[in-house]
C-alpha cells in the first residue's frame, strides 16, 4: 500500500467508527508515522506541542485498534496495515480501493443521507430464512459484526461481498448478522446457492415471495408482476446468498461466471 492508500484506508474505518473524516492533524500524525517520524518531529513540522499531537495520537490509534480488531499503536502501525491486507471482508457496494489482497469500501456511491426508510415492525416484515443454517456457539467477531451493520444500516451499501477459503466463518458470521439485523427490514431471505437455481427460478422464488405478501396486505388483486429489481426498490430488503461462487467457473481468474449463471452478474449489477 502506498501513503494515499493507507491514508484512505485510516480515513475510511475512523468514518465508520466515528462518522467523521481525519481531522487535519490526525491525518498528518497518521502521513509522519508512515514516514518513520517520531511525535517530536511532527509536532515541530505543525508547530503544535509534542503533549497536544500525543494525544490525538492515542485517541487515533485507539479508534484504530477497535476498528482492526488488534492493539495498534504508533510503532506497530505498519505492520498492523500489513495484516490487515489479509482481511477477508470485502465490500463492492461502494468504490474500492484494491492493494493485493485486500479491499476496503471508500466514499459510498450514493448520498450517505439517504434518508432513513422506517424500520418495518415485526408484524409487517416478511421473511424467508428456511435455508438459513443454524449457527451453535458463536465466538468473538464483534468488530466484523459492528463493520457490517455500519455499512448495511448506516451507510446503506446495497451489495457486499464475504470472501475467504472455505471454513473460514463466512456462513456464520452472515447468520448471526441476520439474526442481529432482520428486523430492520420489510424482507429478509436466505438462499443457500448450492442448487445452483437459474435465474429465472431465483428471481421467481423471490418475486413469489413479494406478491405473496402483498396480497396478504390487501393490495390490489390480479397486480401485474414486475421485474426483480422494481420489487427491491420499492422495498426494503436483507438478502443473503451463501455459496455463491458456485455460480462462477473454477479454475479461472475471479469474476468469470459459468455460461447458464451470466444473468446474475446483471442483477448484481443492477443491484
Ligand atoms: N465465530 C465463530 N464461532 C464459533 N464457531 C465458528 C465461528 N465461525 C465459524 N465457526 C465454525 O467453523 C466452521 C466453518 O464455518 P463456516 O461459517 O461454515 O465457514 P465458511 O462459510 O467460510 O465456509 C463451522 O463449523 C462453524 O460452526
Ligand atoms: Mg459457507
Amino acid at each position: 500500500m502506498n501513503l494515499k492508500e493507507v491514508v484512505k484506508l485510516a480515513d475510511d474505518l475512523v468514518l465508520a467508527k466515528t462518522g467523521k473524516h481525519l481531522n487535519e492533524l490526525q491525518e498528518i500524525i497518521l502521513r509522519g508515522t508512515w514516514e518513520d517520524e517520531g511525535y517530536k518531529e511532527i509536532a515541530k513540522a505543525v508547530n503544535r506541542s509534542e503533549d497536544r499531537v500525543r494525544e490525538v495520537g492515542m485517541e487515533l490509534w485507539q479508534i484504530l485498534s477497535q476498528e482492526f480488531g488488534e492493539k495498534v499503536n504508533k510503532k506497530n502501525f505498519r505492520s498492523a496495515i500489513e495484516r490487515l491486507q489479509n482481511a477477508s471482508v470485502v465490500n463492492f457496494g461502494q468504490d474500492v480501493v484494491v492493494s493485493g489482497t485486500f479491499n476496503i469500501c471508500g466514499e459510498p456511491r450514493h448520498p450517505p443521507n439517504i434518508p432513513n426508510l422506517h424500520p418495518p415492525n415485526q408484524e409487517t416484515s416478511h421473511q424467508d430464512l428456511s435455508e438459513m443454517p443454524e449457527l451453535g456457539t458463536f465466538f468473538d467477531r464483534t468488530s466484523e459484526l459492528d463493520t457490517l451493520t455500519t455499512w448495511i444500516l448506516q451507510q446503506h451499501s446495497r451489495l457486499i461481498t464475504l470472501t475467504g477459503i472455505s471454513g473460514i466463518g463466512k456462513t456464520s458470521l452472515a447468520v448471526q448478522l441476520v439474526k442481529q439485523i432482520k428486523d430492520e427490514f420489510e424482507y429478509a431471505v436466505w438462499y443457500t446457492l448450492d442448487e445452483f437455481p437459474t435465474i429465472d427460478k431465483f428471481q421467481s422464488n423471490l418475486i413469489q415471495l413479494f406478491s405473496n405478501s402483498e396480497k396478504q396486505d390487501s393490495s390490489p388483486t390480479n397486480q401485474k408482476r414486475l421485474p426483480l429489481i422494481k420489487y427491491l426498490q420499492n422495498h426494503r430488503c436483507l438478502i443473503v446468498l451463501d455459496d455463491v461462487h458456485n455460480l462462477l467457473c473454477s479454475g479461472e481468474l475471479a469474476g468469470k461466471y459459468k455460461p447458464e449463471y451470466e444473468e446474475y452478474r446483471s442483477l448484481f449489477k443492477q443491484i
